[in-house]
Parts: structure tokens; sequence; C-alpha cells
């Protein structure tokens, strides 16, 4: 009897340590942002890309802003050619925003959980939703 106490104990540890991982990330799973990019725009698409692959952009589209302001503005540069050889026009408004007509759910969902505030939105407008 005491043996068999012992093993349920065991199986019952075992049994948390095993679902330990999954109960700490209840929390964090709740909190993880979840970017929406199924806006109308983005549905009338025949290809649902951005413009450049979404892994790149995820953590790169920081720095392809900057380039985009510096082409636009320092070199006069209207047209963005992706690595796929397809064009944009260089615009926070006319390209980003256009496709991401939700900043406030696409943008800012990933910056509050980043605690970033881009400084870009003390000029540039975000559309109707700006916060
Ligand atoms: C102090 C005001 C100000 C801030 C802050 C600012 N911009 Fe701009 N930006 C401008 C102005 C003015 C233009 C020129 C608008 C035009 O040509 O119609 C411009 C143009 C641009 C353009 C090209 C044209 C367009 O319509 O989008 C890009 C891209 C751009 N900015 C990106 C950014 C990004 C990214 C940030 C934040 C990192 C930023 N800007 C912050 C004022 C600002
Ligand atoms: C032609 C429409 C279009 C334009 C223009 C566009 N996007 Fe996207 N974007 C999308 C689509 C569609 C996805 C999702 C792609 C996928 O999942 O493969 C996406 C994905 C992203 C992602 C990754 C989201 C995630 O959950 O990982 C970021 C960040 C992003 N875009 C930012 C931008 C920025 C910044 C610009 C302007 C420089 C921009 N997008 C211009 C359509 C566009
Ligand atoms: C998948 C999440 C995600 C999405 C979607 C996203 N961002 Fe970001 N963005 C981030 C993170 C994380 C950072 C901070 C990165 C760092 O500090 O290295 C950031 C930083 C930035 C910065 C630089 C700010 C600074 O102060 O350095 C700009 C500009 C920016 N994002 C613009 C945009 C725009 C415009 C959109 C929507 C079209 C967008 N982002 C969508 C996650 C996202």
């Amino acid at each position: 009897m005491y043996k068999g106490g012992r093993i349920i104990a065991g199986l019952l540890l075992f049994a948390c340590l095993a679902l330990m991982p999954f109960l700490i990330n209840i929390g964090k799973a709740a909190a993880k942002p979840s970017p929406q990019v199924n806006t109308p725009f983005i549905q009338q698409l025949t290809t649902q890309t951005c413009v450049e692959p979404a892994a790149f952009m995820k953590t790169e589209h920081m720095q392809l802003l900057n380039q985009w302001r510096d082409a636009a503005l320092r070199d006069g540069k209207t047209v963005y050619v992706n690595s796929q050889g397809q064009s944009f026009p260089i615009s926070l408004e006319n390209s980003c925003l256009k496709c991401h007509s939700n900043p406030q759910q696409f943008c800012n969902t990933c910056h509050t959980y980043a605690a970033v505030k881009p400084y870009c939105w003390d000029c540039h407008n975000q559309g109707g939703t700006s916060q």
C-alpha cells in the first residue's frame, strides 16, 4: 500500500512537471500579439504577400522603412523594387498602410507588446485610427 502511494505521488509529480511548460505558456500565449493581415485591401490581392517575405519583414521592417525614408527624401526615389522584382511605391501611407489599413491592430499590437513607440506617427498619418 505504502509503495502504491509513492508511485501515485511520483506519477502526479511527473504529470505536473510535464504540464509545466503548458501552464507557464498560458499567460504568454494570451499576451502575445497576433497582428491581423486580413484587411479588405489584402484580401483582394491575388498574391497575399508583403513587399518582402514575411519573415524578413518581421525582423527587418524598421531598417527597410529607414531605407525607404532615405531613398524618398535624400534621393528622390518613388519606386521600390523588391527581391522578386515587383515594384511598390515608396510610401508609408500609400504602400504599407494601404495594405495594412489597420495599423492599430497590426503595427501597434506588436509595438505595444515590444514597448516601442515609432516616432513616425508624430508626422505621418496612421489613417482613420490614429492613436
Ligand atoms: C518630423 C516629421 C516626420 C517624422 C517624425 C517622420 N517623417 Fe517621414 N516624412 C516627413 C515628410 C514631411 C515627408 C515628405 C512627405 C511628402 O513628400 O509628401 C516624409 C516622407 C517619408 C517617406 C516617403 C514618402 C511617404 O509618403 O511616405 C517615408 C517612407 C517616410 N517619410 C518614412 C518615415 C518613417 C519610417 C518615419 C519614422 C521612423 C518617419 N518617416 C518619420 C516627415 C516626417
Ligand atoms: C501589397 C500589400 C502589402 C504592402 C504594400 C505591405 N505589406 Fe506588410 N504584409 C502584407 C501581407 C499580405 C503580409 C502577410 C504575409 C505572409 O504572411 O506571408 C504582410 C506581413 C507584414 C509583416 C509581418 C507580420 C507578422 O506577423 O510577422 C510586417 C512587419 C509588415 N508586413 C510590415 C509592412 C511594412 C512596414 C510595409 C511598408 C514598408 C508593408 N508591410 C507593406 C501585405 C503588404
Ligand atoms: C510582428 C510584429 C510587428 C509588426 C506587425 C510591426 N512591427 Fe514595427 N516593430 C516591431 C518590433 C519588435 C520593433 C522593435 C525592434 C527593435 O527595437 O529592434 C519594431 C520597430 C519599428 C520601428 C522602429 C521604431 C524605433 O523606435 O526604433 C518602426 C519605424 C516600425 N516598427 C514601423 C512599423 C510599421 C509602420 C508597422 C505597420 C505597417 C509595423 N512596424 C508593424 C514589431 C512589429
